[in-house]
């Protein structure tokens, strides 16, 4: 899978400010827009692509299908209803949101493998899964191209991480700035000053240098920009020892619906 290690985030982005937000992400050279059908905003970011003139295969475009939907007929109706709110003719990587056991896994990856075969999405993967659920597909005979996760300096997911290396599970980022509030720890202020770059871009770089996709969220041109940045540049291997070695907390998104502890 041709994933780009740095894309842009678009949860609570709607409206207007969606539109502005990934029109400025596509005129910095974003080419990998994350969404989910929970955002409420494809047809938004259909409205930014559209204008910014890029073409469909220059673009990476990953949306989720949410938990309560992943019987076999859901997945296809769904597919066909992402297809036409986001106006495009295929989705570059759909995945499970979150977990959901109640549902057997043949269901959903069956219906997958169908409508990649039929050319509606080129991949397909999961979210928020443990160790503990991707060994259960795996089991089962299917591959697992991508697991999106928490994942920020605090929360590193250094085992979910060697899990995934060991398995060829591209491992991608969510919430990479720990929803803004790693910006002011102490490493990454340290390492943004002697880099001379932005907290941001400290934290975007050491995800990408451990060959993590990364997907920052921001409403703010200024700081679609910066994030963007965080590409030119190379820490050095002590650095991202140094990041790897920061003290862990607990995960910072929970929700009623969760199944961490598996
Ligand atoms: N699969 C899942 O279940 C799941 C869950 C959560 C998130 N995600 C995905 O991951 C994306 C990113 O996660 P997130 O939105 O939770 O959090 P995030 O990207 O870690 O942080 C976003 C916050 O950081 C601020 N920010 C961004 N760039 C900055 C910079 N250069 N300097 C200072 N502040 C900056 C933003 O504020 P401004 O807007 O003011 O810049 C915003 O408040 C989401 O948008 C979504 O696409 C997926």
């Amino acid at each position: 899978m041709n994933i780009p290690l740095l894309g842009f985030g678009t949860w609570k982005l709607t409206g207007d400010t969606c539109i502005a937000s990934v029109s400025k992400a596509l005129e910095v050279g974003y080419r990998h827009i994350d969404t989910a059908d929970r955002y409420d905003n494809h047809q938004d970011i259909a409205k930014a692509i559209k204008d910014s003139g890029i073409a469909r295969e220059e673009l990476f475009i990953t949306t989720k299908i949410w938990f309560d939907e992943l019987y076999r007929q859901q997945v296809l109706d769904s597919t066909n209803r992402f297809l036409e709110e986001l106006q495009i003719p295929y989705i570059d990587l759909l995945l499970i949101h979150w977990p959901n056991r109640q549902i057997p896994i043949e269901e959903t990856f069956g219906a997958f493998t169908e409508i990649r075969e039929k050319g509606l999405i080129k991949n397909f993967g999961v979210s928020n899964h443990t160790i503990h659920h991707l060994e259960d597909i795996l089991t089962k005979g299917y591959e697992v191209t991508c697991n999106q996760v928490e994942l920020h300096p605090t929360f590193n997911q250094k085992s979910l991480h060697d899990f995934c290396k060991s398995h060829n599970i591209t491992l991608t980022a969510y919430s990479p700035l720990g929803m803004g509030e790693e910006l002011q720890h102490p490493t990454v202020i340290e390492l943004s000053q002697k880099y001379s770059v932005s907290p941001a871009q400290v934290i975007l770089n050491w995800i990408n240098a451990r060959g993590i996709v990364a997907i920052p969220k921001s409403s703010k041109p200024e700081n679609i920009e910066d994030n963007f940045k965080s590409q030119n540049w190379k820490m050095e291997p002590d650095d991202i020892v140094k990041m790897n070695n920061i003290e862990q907390k607990p995960r910072l998104l929970t929700t009623d619906w969760q199944d961490f502890d598996y």
